[in-house]
């Protein structure tokens, strides 16, 4: 069993190496193939970076709704919700500006217009119950979904908050419209 670096061909490294690199900068994939670990390849693709928003027009607890990666109104319905309190992935002065997909990643229940301040979470989903922590990057904190929602990935230039990306898979996907 080989556990160092191979010297033949310079890409595969032992589990020990991988570990120990495993907090840098990744610029390719690390797999085990073959009993090792080897890294791979992988294409992706940009997501369009697009404003959605203004830092100054959001009030806490008063979600906004935007269409994000595509202008597609059934799977691309997401909210920006200014939670009052610093969050996962939030941008703005506060760290509170967030901002998710609303299609419940189980089987696609409507999440849009279940936003609770009083917790900072989305839900319960109508369909069976489960609800998400908009300050923990959408994970499951009840239900029956066993994925986290979708975060849509913003950054604030001055006033305007600018999708740049999705952190999770939207419903119904094999991968996400308009990007990796
Ligand atoms: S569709 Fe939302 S919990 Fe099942």
């Amino acid at each position: 069993m080989q556990s160092q670096s191979s010297k033949k061909d310079g890409f595969c490294v032992g589990r020990r190496a991988f570990l120990l690199g495993a907090g840098a900068t990744v610029t390719a994939l690390m797999l085990p193939l073959g009993g090792r670990m080897c890294r791979v390849s992988a294409a992706t693709k940009a997501y369009p970076r697009k404003v959605v928003g203004k830092l100054s027009a959001l009030k806490v607890g008063e979600p906004q709704p935007f269409l994000y990666p595509i202008d597609d109104p059934v799977y691309c319905n997401s909210l920006l919700v200014k939670l009052g309190v610093p969050a996962g992935g939030g941008v703005g002065p506060q760290g509170d500006v967030v901002g998710f997909n609303t299609l419940c990643p189980h089987w696609g229940g409507l999440l849009a217009a279940s936003y609770k301040q009083e917790h900072q979470v989305l839900g319960p989903c109508p369909t069976h119950l489960s609800t998400f922590d908009l300050t923990r990057h959408g994970m499951v904190v009840a239900g029956h979904s066993t994925e986290s929602l979708p975060q849509v990935l913003l950054e604030a230039q001055g006033d305007e908050i600018v999708a740049v990306g999705v952190l999770g898979l939207i419903f119904g996907h094999a991968e996400n419209p308009g990007g990796a």
